[in-house]
Parts: structure tokens; C-alpha cells; sequence
């Protein structure tokens, strides 16, 4: 990481770096006084900005020995913003310098107010660039997760807050919400990306095998324990230890977790020894913590312990704009995947799509939409493909202005998704003005779904 305000003075002449250190206060300053120093400094320091003197020892008067300080300098480290100093007359030198990758350059006799302000613009360059490039692994990290609405993006935004630290995280949502997806990401996102993220579904696991799959065996501890075996706890080893379907751990091994959990050493089934694990722990569950508590089937220590920070995925239902964006997405992927032409939804499957209830979230859409893409024959994914059926009549409400409102939003969605979120056509399939069909998305709260599709385009 660049620290913001460090800046790395590359200048021979003592005087003039006593000068320049004085003029420029608002930064971090290192001084180097020949290419060697410098490039030390900068692999040491990772300077933001460099101000480089292209007249550099053993011969000042040319500027070879500053060129071949530039150039180095931008091999190690190509986001820092060089600007180079040249002599009053050295502008051909100058300018080879910027061709090169310079920031920009600046000719002696030394101005310190201009200096300050080219300095100032490099450091702003700078961090909107590291930022830029932040965001753009975001997206790739991400790979997978789609997100649209602000309810989703809010919980992207504490996924990036909590992924750093080590904190113990609880994931909560309705089953196919995207746990499993989340707990992943907060691992790529952490320090500990590059070591296992290892997971144990204990829904999956019969009881009595749950032990030595968490904790692992030593040789003799039962009939048939033939060979010592590490449990899954000790292979997240550095890495990320996901607890899938927490809320189905036998009462019996919560005490066993909890040790683990308070202590971070296993016993493995028959040893005696201790062994300490250093793993981030992140569990998931789609059943209600607190009922199994009141109900005496979860511990409540253990939950404490479990939910340090928890995290509430909600349902696809609620997610505004999520459900059409996963969709279109999902359909466009799978089509890819079948080396089929892209298809659409025809109105009334995507109609379908927006009212339904999705009990099983994301994973049922998924279900839906890859078996839609194998039976379509032709580029309209039908209801019938999905094997959905039309919204019943009977669902409309009663009351007239309620009617016109939500007719006047499916209309909306609509157009906007056969226009692929264009605004002006959009407006023209609707038969209204461009005006009036920004206050229909004020008056309905409508405004994300464009805003979304504007930034993910
Ligand atoms: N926001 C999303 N964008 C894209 N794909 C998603 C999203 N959320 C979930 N999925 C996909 O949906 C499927 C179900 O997600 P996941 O397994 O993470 O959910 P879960 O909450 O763990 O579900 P379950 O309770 O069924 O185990 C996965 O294939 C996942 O990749
Ligand atoms: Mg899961």
C-alpha cells in the first residue's frame, strides 16, 4: 500500500534539497541524493509521488543518469507519479522523460508555489487512481455476486467492511439467499485468500461422523480408525473455516465448537495433545438461532460467541430491481454456457419472474432458468419453459388508485427492461415525455433500477 502523503525527493544538490524539504511541508519527504539511494527509497517506502532531478551523479550536467532513474522507477513501481526537474534550457529532455511515463516536469529555477501545486495535483491523481483500481478488483473479486439492489449493496458494503478483520461472522438468510456465495467472498476478500477456505455443511453430515469430519482421529480411537486423520478445522489452517447450517450442529458437539471457538485448540478423537488452529470462522444458517435457543436445542453461549457481527441476507422478494437483474444475468450465462444464442424472456415470463415469490431464492431461479434454456426452441424463454404460470387476476387490488399504481410500475419495469434500461426508449414504448418518465420513477422510487444499469454499464 502507498502511504497518501509520502513524497520522494531525488536531487543531488545539498542545497537545494534543504530548500525543497523546507518548501514542502505537507508532505512525508525522503531524500535520495543518486539513482542507488532512490531506488532504494522507493522500494522501501513505496512513495505516492517522486520529484526526480534528471541531472543525477556521476555527471550532473546530463541528464542519462536521471532518464535511467526514471525508467527504473516506473518498472518497480508504475502507478507513482514521477515529475521529473530539469535544468532551464533541458526541454528536449523534458519531454523525453514525460514520453517515457512521466507525470509531468518542471524547469529550475525552483518556484515553490508551483512546485507545491504540480505536487498536489500528482498526490490527487494518484489516490483517484488507486481507488480506481480498487474498485476494479472489487468487481473481479466479486465475480458471481450479483447486486443491485440497496438492500444487496448494503450487504456487499459490510462484506468489504468485516472481510479484513478476523472477526467471527454469522451469515442468516432463507435458504438459496446466497450464504455459502458470501462466506466465499468474505474470504477472497481477506488477508487469507490465498490459504483454504474449507467448508462443513453440518446438515449433510450424519451425527455420529460429524466429530472426527470437524475434529479428526487419532489412530486406535475407534473401531476402524486405521490411520491418524485431520479434521476439516485443522485444513482451514490460515484460511477460512465455513460452518454451513450451524443452526443443525448436534447439542452434544456445540460444547466441543465453543472450546474450540474460545480457545482455538482441537483435541482430535482419542489424543490427548492440543493442537492450536488459527482459522477465521464464519458460519451460516437458514433457521431461527433464537427459537432453537428459547427451545433448548442451541446454546446460547455458543451463539454469542458465533455472531460477533451478523449479517441478514434478505430474500429475493424483497431485493428491489435484484430479481430481473439476477435473471437477465443468469440467462445470459447459461445461453453462453450451452453455446445457444442469447435469448429473452417473453413479457409474460418476465412478468412471472417479477411477481413471483421465489421460496428458494437465487438457487431456484437458477434451477428455473437452466432447465428454461435447455428446452426453449426458439429466442423467447416462454412461462411454459419455465414451467411458471401467469400472475391469477384475482391478485390485483380493489381500490382504483392502487390498481393505476401498480399497473403503472409493472408497465414501467417493463419498458425498462425491453429497452435494456435505455431511458429514451423506455419513454417512447410507455408513450410518455423523457421528464415525465424521470417523476414516475421518482413518484414510485423507481430510480435505482436505472442509476444501477448506468453504473454497471
Ligand atoms: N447474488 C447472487 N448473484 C449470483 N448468484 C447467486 C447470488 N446469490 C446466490 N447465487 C447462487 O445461487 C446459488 C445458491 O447460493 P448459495 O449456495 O450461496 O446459497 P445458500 O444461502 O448457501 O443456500 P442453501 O441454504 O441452499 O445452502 C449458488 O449457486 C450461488 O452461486
Ligand atoms: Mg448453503
Amino acid at each position: 500500500m502507498t502511504p497518501s502523503n509520502l513524497l520522494l525527493i531525488v536531487e543531488d544538490d545539498p542545497g537545494l534539497q534543504k530548500q525543497l524539504k523546507w518548501s514542502l511541508d505537507d508532505y512525508e519527504i525522503i531524500l535520495a541524493g543518486n539513482k542507488a539511494e532512490a531506488i532504494t527509497a522507493l522500494r522501501r517506502h513505496m512513495p505516492a509521488v517522486v520529484t526526480l532531478d534528471l541531472g543525477l551523479p556521476p555527471d550532473p550536467t546530463n541528464a542519462s543518469e536521471g532518464l535511467a532513474t526514471l525508467k527504473e522507477i516506473l518498472e518497480l513501481a508504475p502507478e507513482t507519479k514521477v515529475i521529473v526537474v530539469t535544468g532551464n534550457d533541458d526541454r528536449c529532455n523534458a519531454i523525453e522523460a514525460v514520453a517515457m511515463g512521466a507525470y509531468d516536469f518542471y524547469q529550475k529555477p525552483i518556484d515553490a508555489d508551483v512546485l507545491n501545486m504540480i505536487i498536489a495535483r500528482a498526490f490527487h491523481l494518484q489516490a483517484l487512481e488507486q481507488d480506481f483500481r480498487k474498485l476494479q478488483q472489487q468487481q473481479t473479486f466479486s465475480t458471481g455476486i450479483i447486486a443491485t439492489s440497496s438492500q444487496m449493496l448494503t450487504v456487499m458494503r459490510m462484506i468489504e467492511r468485516i472481510a479484513p478483520t478476523q472477526a467471527t461472522t454469522l451469515l442468516l438468510g432463507e435458504s438459496g439467499t446466497g450464504k455459502e456465495l458470501l462466506a466465499r467472498a468474505l474470504h477472497e476478500k481477506s488477508s487469507r485468500a490465498k490459504m483454504p477456505f474449507i467448508a462443513v455443511n453440518c446438515a449433510a453430515i450424519p451425527e455420529s461422523l460429524l466429530e472426527s469430519e470437524l475434529f479428526g482421529y487419532e489412530k486406535g480411537a475407534f473401531t476402524g480408525a486405521v490411520v491418524q486423520t485431520k479434521g476439516k478445522i485443522e485444513y482451514a489452517e490460515g484460511g477460512t473455516f465455513f460452518l454451513d447450517e450451524i443452526g443443525d450442529l448436534p447439542f452434544a458437539l456445540q460444547a466441543k465448537l465453543l472450546r474450540f471457538i474460545q480457545e482455538r485448540v482441537i483435541e482430535r478423537i482419542g489424543g490427548r495433545k492440543e493442537i492450536a488452529v488459527d482459522v477465521r470462522i464464519v458460519c451460516a444458517t437458514h433457521r431461527n438461532l433464537q427459537e432453537l435457543i428459547a427451545e433448548n436445542l442451541f446454546r446460547g453461549d455458543l451463539y454469542f460467541r458465533l455472531s460477533e457481527i451478523t449479517i441478514e441476507i434478505p430474500p429475493l422478494r424483497e431485493r428491489e430491481g435484484d430479481i430481473m437483474a439476477i435473471g437477465n444475468t443468469l440467462l445470459k450465462r447459461y445461453c453462453k454456457d450451452n453455446h445457444c444464442k442469447e435469448k429473452r424472456f417473453s413479457p409474460e415470463a418476465a412478468q412471472a419472474i417479477e411477481n413471483y415469490a421465489w421460496p428458494g431464492n437465487v438457487r431456484e431461479m437458477e434451477n428455473k432458468l437452466k432447465r428454461a434454456v435447455i428446452m426453449s426452441d426458439n429466442a423467447l424463454i416462454s412461462l411454459e419453459d419455465l414451467e411458471m404460470s401467469a400472475q391469477p387476476e384475482n391478485s390485483m387490488p380493489l381500490n382504483l388508485k392502487a390498481v393505476r399504481e401498480s399497473a403503472e410500475i409493472a408497465a414501467i419495469k417493463r419498458a425498462l427492461h425491453y429497452s435494456d434500461y435505455n431511458v429514451a426508449e423506455t419513454s417512447r414504448l410507455l408513450g410518455i415525455a423523457r421528464p415525465t418518465l424521470y417523476s414516475l420513477l421518482e413518484k414510485h422510487n423507481l430510480q435505482d433500477l436505472i442509476r444501477n444499469q448506468l453504473d454497471q454499464a
